[in-house]
């Protein structure tokens, strides 16, 4: 079985070409911090539709000048293909996370989803075969499982979608399997739950919920929780999901190609108690800090009621080993929180 520490130590010893889509985004610009730590050279590509320029410019002051001459950036757009074919030029392994998230701006402008998602993905995965990259690992989503009860939730056992967003998730699985079949591409999808951490976005009508509750506490305004507060989820912290990112790209064994995995801590989180922790964790930092009641308002549609990861596939297969607890990663997003919420805005 291979660790983390190891596969960093290799690649350090022997750097890649990577390419990262959406990277002035919350898990791109982690993907190239670590990425760049490791003395790799990354290409990056982005539309910064989402992005922010001050999520590329914070990793520039946290690597060192060397690390950052290795990055490349491309404004751009994925829905474009010569874009992407330019982007997957000398590129060995591409992380693609550029997309729309939300569901609900999915279900208010399901076509936008569908353009950014859907055709700019199939546009990637047409380049990465076009180029002939080595690996194509994507972000894939939980929202995959839609209205399937079991839980926890095995990567074989879905149900109907519940929103747009969903079905382009849940759509481009179907292509990179296609993909894989007809022209050997190798594909890897990680269904990410609820990844959270530095440089998540508070901001915006589709903020997710943790950076949204850190910024709303430390401005002292009102909190809704959606629902009576017991909906629940597999909360994953931001390190986690880069490790699943660089296990699964540099994984060689043949079953671990045109696979989607679970990525997630592998606990769950009702929204209530999280609503505790990070109440407890502000409260800790913010000076007479006066402690408040959320309010409870109706369930939002298109949302998943429970989601829990079993993630013995990854850890089978991609040798994934998430480092960090719910709480150990809530500790550190409240202090990146405490520190960067001007940078944030
Ligand atoms: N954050 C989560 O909990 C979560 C959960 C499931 C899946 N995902 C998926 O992970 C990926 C990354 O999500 P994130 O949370 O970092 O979101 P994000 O919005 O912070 O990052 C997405 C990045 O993609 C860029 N982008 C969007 N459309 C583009 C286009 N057409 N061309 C080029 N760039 C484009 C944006 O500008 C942004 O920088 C997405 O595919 C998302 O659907 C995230």
């Amino acid at each position: 079985m291979r660790t983390y520490v190891q596969v960093k130590e290799e690649l350090a010893a022997s750097p890649k070409t990577w390419l990262i889509t959406g990277v002035a985004g919350f898990i791109g610009s982690n993907l190239l911090e670590t990425l760049l730590a490791c003395d790799q050279r990354v290409k990056g590509l982005d539309n910064f539709s989402t992005g922010h320029q001050h999520n590329l410019d914070q990793v520039k002051k946290i690597v060192t000048q060397e690390q950052w001459a290795m990055f490349s950036l491309t404004k751009g757009d994925i829905r474009d293909e010569d874009t992407c074919r330019d982007a997957c030029r000398d590129a060995e392994y591409v992380l693609h996370q550029a997309a729309l998230g939300s569901v609900p701006r999915s279900l208010e402008n399901p076509q936008l989803t569908n353009a950014n998602n859907l055709t700019g993905y199939l546009n990637m995965l047409v380049a990465a075969r076009d180029q002939k990259v080595k690996k194509f690992v994507y972000a894939a989503s939980s929202s995959t499982y839609g209205d399937h009860p079991g839980l926890p939730k095995k990567e074989d056992l879905i149900g109907k979608p519940l929103s747009p967003y969903a079905v382009t998730k849940y759509v481009n699985e179907l292509y990179a399997d296609v993909f894989s079949r007809c022209y050997g591409v190798k594909p890897v999808g990680l269904r990410y739950f609820n990844i959270f951490g530095r440089r998540q976005d508070p901001n915006g009508a589709y903020a997710a919920v943790i950076p949204k509750w850190f910024a709303g506490l430390m401005a002292k305004e009102e909190i809704f929780i959606n629902g009576d507060g017991t909906t629940s989820r597999d909360f994953c912290y931001i390190d986690n999901c880069v490790q699943a990112n660089i296990m699964a790209a540099t994984a060689t064994r043949e079953e671990s190609f045109n696979q989607v995995y679970n990525i997630a801590f592998g606990e769950r989180t009702t929204l209530t108690e999280l609503f505790d922790h990070i109440q407890e964790r502000v409260k800790g930092l913010v000076d007479n800090y006066i402690e408040v009641k959320p309010a409870y308002r109706d369930f939002r549609p298109g949302d998943v009621k429970h989601s829990l990861a079993d993630i013995s596939k990854a850890r089978e297969f991609i040798d994934y080993n998430p480092e960090f607890s719910v709480v150990q990663g809530l500790d550190r997003a409240a202090d990146w929180y405490f520190h960067n919420l001007t940078l944030a805005k």
